[in-house]
């Protein structure tokens, strides 16, 4: 059943998005996690304030060794059990056999194909029976997410709500919270990498350039989402 979204004052903390959006989603809520400074920080505040929220992560099969290191981290840290989500081998095959291992390189289009086996169609399976999910996308991360709101329904996954408490939180607020807290923190931070996602897709960037620069960066900023988070 879909509940009204709560209007939020603009000045709304983190832990306040969060606990208006665990109160109003309709059933449990999990945190998306990919194991960045913001999931980690999301992870750190809920346990803080004794918030029943879930953690799953999708394993695409190409992620970095180091982020299996912070995931055991988180973990062993805060006690939790992370459900992970795996492509389903069948189409992961076919992809590979058909098309190479390499072959999001090629196209926008052999891309999406190859998010949408990795990540987009596990996803769908991690938010079933979810009445809520929580991500660390925050607004000045991309020009695809200048319009989002900290609570709105996720229409393209049944209308549940995603819950994006970190919204407004510069990545010097977000650094700040981590180191203050010391949590644990990937290893390819320290070698020039600010957003990580699936290994050959993504590569370190020089002070200067943009943070996400370095994800598909063969591809128009405009084109930087995986389909996880399509409106
Ligand atoms: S992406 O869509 O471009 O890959 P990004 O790396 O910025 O996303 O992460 C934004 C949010 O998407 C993360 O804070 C997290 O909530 C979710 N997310 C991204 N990758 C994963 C993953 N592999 N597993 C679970 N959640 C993820
Ligand atoms: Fe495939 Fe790259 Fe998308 Fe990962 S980020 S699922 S390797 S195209």
């Amino acid at each position: 059943m879909k509940r009204e979204v709560p209007l939020l004052p603009a000045t709304a903390t983190p832990l306040e998005i969060l606990r208006a959006g665990m109160d109003a989603a309709s059933g449990p809520v999990s945190l998306a996690c990919s194991f960045s400074w913001e999931d980690v920080a999301i992870i750190d505040i809920a346990h803080e304030a004794a918030l029943k929220l879930g953690v799953f992560a999708l394993d695409t099969g190409r992620l970095n060794e180091e982020t299996y290191e912070v995931a055991d981290a988180v973990a062993d840290r805060y006690g939790i059990s992370i459900q992970w989500y795996f492509p389903r081998h069948e189409e992961v095959e076919r992809l590979e056999r058909e098309k190479g291992l390499f072959s999001f390189r090629e196209s926008l289009e052999n891309r999406h194909d190859c998010c949408h086996i990795r990540k987009v169609e596990p996803l769908g399976r991690g938010l079933q029976g979810l009445g809520g999910w929580v991500t660390g996308m925050r607004r000045e991360q991309s020009v695809t997410r200048g319009t989002l709101a900290p609570l709105e329904p996720d229409e393209l996954n049944g209308g549940i709500l995603k819950i994006n408490p970190l919204l407004e939180w510069s990545e010097e607020e977000v650094i700040g919270y981590v180191e203050e807290h010391r949590l644990p923190t990937n290893r390819l931070f320290r070698q020039g990498y600010r957003s990580i996602g699936c290994a050959p897709c993504t590569r370190p960037v020089a002070p200067g350039e943009h943070p996400r620069s370095g994800r598909w960066w063969w591809e128009n900023p405009e084109h930087k989402e995986c389909g996880l988070h399509r409106r």
